[in-house]
């Protein structure tokens, strides 16, 4: 049986929204913000155990499903089963992705493929797939997770910028699709800078260090600091939502400068 919409006036009202990378991080922020905004929200990622503590949270508006996006048979699954319990998707936000650093003299070959496995592959399902299922409710908005590092070179990250690189332009190929066929859907990029989330961890270490290294990121910023996740899942909300309507194969920095 379909999820009931709660009484919730919003900028997402009526819409049910796909995350991938959900769990955590740009994903959890926007998921939550999207919930506030009156959507219903399916979060799918691998960590299930942080999942279901994150949808537990959330309320019954939000569920959880344990998908790998490297999958093409979980994303069939993944729609299926989001579909069935959510009545159809609105939005589609492909935002799972991993950072392996390393200069081009370095990385391994291993390393390259696990990269653009995640982060170009995984983007390209989530298109594909979220295209089809977009189609079948009439239209919608899918928003790609990208990076300031998809339009900026970065030394010490080869395999990273170029699966970032292929967001940027995969967005415009489904954007210019979907227009010319009159499908109704919006597809865009957005391009963070450093955002502090997990997946700056490995990077600036732990506390009481974090801060140190944060702010050592934060000074590469012409705003001089990192951004909060919060800060991507506010622009996520606005394309997602009717107020980004004539918006399409657009990329937007939110990085504090670091792209201008
Ligand atoms: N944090 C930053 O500085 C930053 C900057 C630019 C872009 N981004 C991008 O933002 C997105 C979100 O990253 P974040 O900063 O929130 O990091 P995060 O590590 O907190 O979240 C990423 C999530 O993706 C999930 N994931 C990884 N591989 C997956 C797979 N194969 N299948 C399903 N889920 C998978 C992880 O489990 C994790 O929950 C990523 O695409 C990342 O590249 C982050």
């Amino acid at each position: 049986m379909a999820l009931q919409q709660g009484k919730h006036a919003g900028r997402l009202e009526r819409k049910v929204a796909l995350v991938t990378g959900g769990a955590s991080g740009i994903g959890a922020a926007t998921a939550r913000q999207m919930l506030a905004q009156g959507a219903s929200v399916a979060l799918a990622d691998l960590q299930t155990e942080l999942g279901n503590k994150l949808v537990a949270e959330l309320g019954e508006r939000a569920r959880f499903y344990t998908h790998d996006v490297t999958r093409e048979a979980d994303w069939k699954r993944l729609i299926a089963s989001v579909e069935a319990d959510f009545g159809g998707i609105d939005v589609v936000m492909n935002g799972a992705g991993i950072s392996v650093p390393g200069p081009i003299d370095e990385v391994s070959y291993e390393d390259w493929q696990t990269t653009m496995r995640v982060n170009s592959d995984g983007v390209f399902l989530g298109c594909k797939y979220g295209v089809e299922a977009l189609r079948r409710q009439g239209g919608g908005s899918i928003i790609n997770i990208s990076s300031s590092l998809g339009i900026r070179g970065g030394a010490i990250f080869a395999a990273y910028c170029a699966s970032k690189g292929a967001v940027r332009m995969l967005t415009k190929s489904v954007a210019l699709r979907c227009a010319e066929e009159g499908y109704e859907i919006r597809c865009n990029s957005i391009h963070p800078g450093a955002i502090d989330t997990p997946m700056m961890d490995a990077y600036v270490g732990e506390a009481p260090n974090r801060e140190a290294g944060l702010a050592e990121f934060g000074a590469l910023h012409p705003m001089g600091r990192v951004g909060r996740p919060e800060e991507i899942a506010s622009v996520a909300v606005f394309l997602a939502s009717d107020e980004a309507s004539y918006i399409t194969g657009a990329e937007i920095p939110v990085d504090g400068g670091f792209c201008a």
